[in-house]
């Protein structure tokens, strides 16, 4: 099957230029100025729009039991989202539960995902437990395409890990060609915070973010690069928030060390004054690290356009509200996480290109084109020859207004919810294969194929 994307412009992270695709199966066979149509099978229309390699959000937990429930969003109703609001493939957190084998938990990932993705997906593994067996079996995983770890140092007695074990581990990583991505948040200390707070009577869903400082997250940054450079690793330092923990990684890349880090929209658009709305209205905003005062939106924007900050993913974590009043009694009972994967393209160019904080170029590079390199999908990311045909008909003028009466997530609140945005996708391939046209999704669950990912 061959299809001729058509009329439009190519934009890429480095790139803008007028151009046809030509997609011959799963790959881009051409590129070039007015290509025959007669050539192809179906003929796509990019006429007045963008076409841009296909979103990938590399930070997403669907089908994640946590915080005493599991998420609203399983691998088929959360990767539509992702197909329909441009995101071509993604990459989730697999979990090894306590007593479990690094195996076990990559295969129970494997079985939640199997057949039912609308887009392609990867793993990364959170290791919650590291004894010598772990650290050996470590590299039977990155043999399997699952190339980079997470470590906690949040969240004690559930998913964090204390400084040897991430050491550890870290070491392990850095020998085999790993990655460690590091939740950095201190959770001991958060603790001593939430349970003060709680005795106090200070309920309300406001609290989560005043228990959470960023100086407590800009500690566990610093130490966690520390023991990264020790163990001569690259550090993925993923949902960051605000300027302490910004400031690290700046310094530690002003050094040359290997440091990554993303951020999110949630932490660019939104802030404590969300949080803190009235009534229960600010659960819906419950996410760790919290909400931050606005006064981080321009360091963090500086960051995405100086390549301090490299990656834009939505640590896709959706909990209904019926599931987040189990936080009613307390905000520490509230499943922390917020709903995003179907809008990330579109709050991103909303706010960052259309309000000139980013260059259209940027967008591309921080949503798709670095995420694939940094995390090993050599074939994805791109608009090149015999690149995947993951590509997205980018409309900047396809106005869209974000709601959860419309979307296709599986959750019943937007955080974003009545935003109007000026672009939205108009046609999204995946691997060739046509999965939105003309706004619509059109595709189906299977779609989406596991994707080896390669060392670092
Ligand atoms: O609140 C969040 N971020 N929930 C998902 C788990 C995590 O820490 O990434
Ligand atoms: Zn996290
Ligand atoms: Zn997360």
């Amino acid at each position: 099957m061959k299809t001729l994307i058509r009329g439009g412009t190519v934009l890429t992270a480095t790139d803008t230029y007028v151009a046809d695709v030509l997609v011959d199966g799963e790959s881009i066979s051409t590129i070039g100025a007015h290509l025959n149509p007669e050539q192809a099978d179906k003929v796509v229309d990019a006429a007045g729009a963008y076409v841009i390699p296909g979103g990938i959000d590399v930070h997403t937990h669907l089908d994640m039991p946590f915080g005493g429930t599991t998420t609203a969003d399983d691998f088929a109703s959360g990767t539509r989202g992702a197909a329909i609001g441009g995101t071509t493939s993604f990459v989730d957190f697999a979990i090894q539960g306590r007593g479990q084998t690094l195996q076990q938990g990559l295969d129970t990932w494997h079985k939640k995902a199997d057949g039912k993705c609308a887009v392609d997906y990867a793993f990364h593994l959170i290791m919650t437990e590291v004894n010598d067996q772990n650290l050996k079996d470590m590299s039977s995983v990155v043999d399997q395409g699952v190339t980079s770890f997470k470590l906690f140092t949040a969240y004690p007695g559930v998913l964090m890990s204390d400084d040897p074990s991430i050491f550890q581990a870290m070491r392990r990583a850095g020998e085999i060609g790993g990655l460690i991505g590091i939740h950095a948040e201190n959770g001991p200390a958060i603790d001593v915070l939430v349970r003060e707070a709680i005795a106090r009577g200070e309920t309300a869903p406001k609290y989560h973010a005043i228990t959470r400082p960023s100086a407590l997250e800009g500690e566990p940054t610093h130490r966690m690069i520390v023991l990264a450079q020790l163990a001569k690793v690259p550090v993925y330092i993923v949902h960051l928030t605000c300027q302490e923990a910004l400031d690290e990684v700046t310094a530690a890349r002003d050094r040359g060390y290997k440091v990554y880090a993303e951020t999110c929209p949630q932490y660019v658009v939104c802030s404590t004054d969300d949080i803190g709305k009235p009534g229960f209205e600010g659960a819906k905003y419950v996410c760790s690290p919290p909400m931050r005062d606005k006064s981080n939106w321009p360091h963090l924007w500086r960051g995405l356009r100086s390549n301090d900050l490299q990656v834009v993913a939505t640590d896709h974590c959706s909990f209904n509200m019926a599931q987040k009043e189990m936080g009613l009694v307390g905000f520490n009972k509230i499943p922390n996480g917020m709903p995003g994967i179907e809008n990330r393209l579109h709050v991103m160019w909303e706010h960052g290109v259309v309000k000139g904080e980013i260059s259209p170029n940027r967008f591309v590079e921080i949503c798709s084109t670095n995420p694939a390199s940094i995390f090993g999908m050599e074939k994805k990311g791109r608009i090149a020859v015999g690149a995947d045909a993951d590509i997205v008909v980018w409309d900047p003028n396809r106005k869209h207004t974000i709601s959860a009466k419309t979307h296709l997530m599986n959750v019943d609140y937007s955080a974003y919810e009545g935003w109007q945005v000026s672009a939205s996708p108009r046609h999204v391939l995946v691997r060739g294969k046509q999965v939105v046209a003309d706004g619509k999704y059109v595709g189906q669950a299977g779609d989406g194929q596991f994707v080896k990912r390669g060392r670092v």
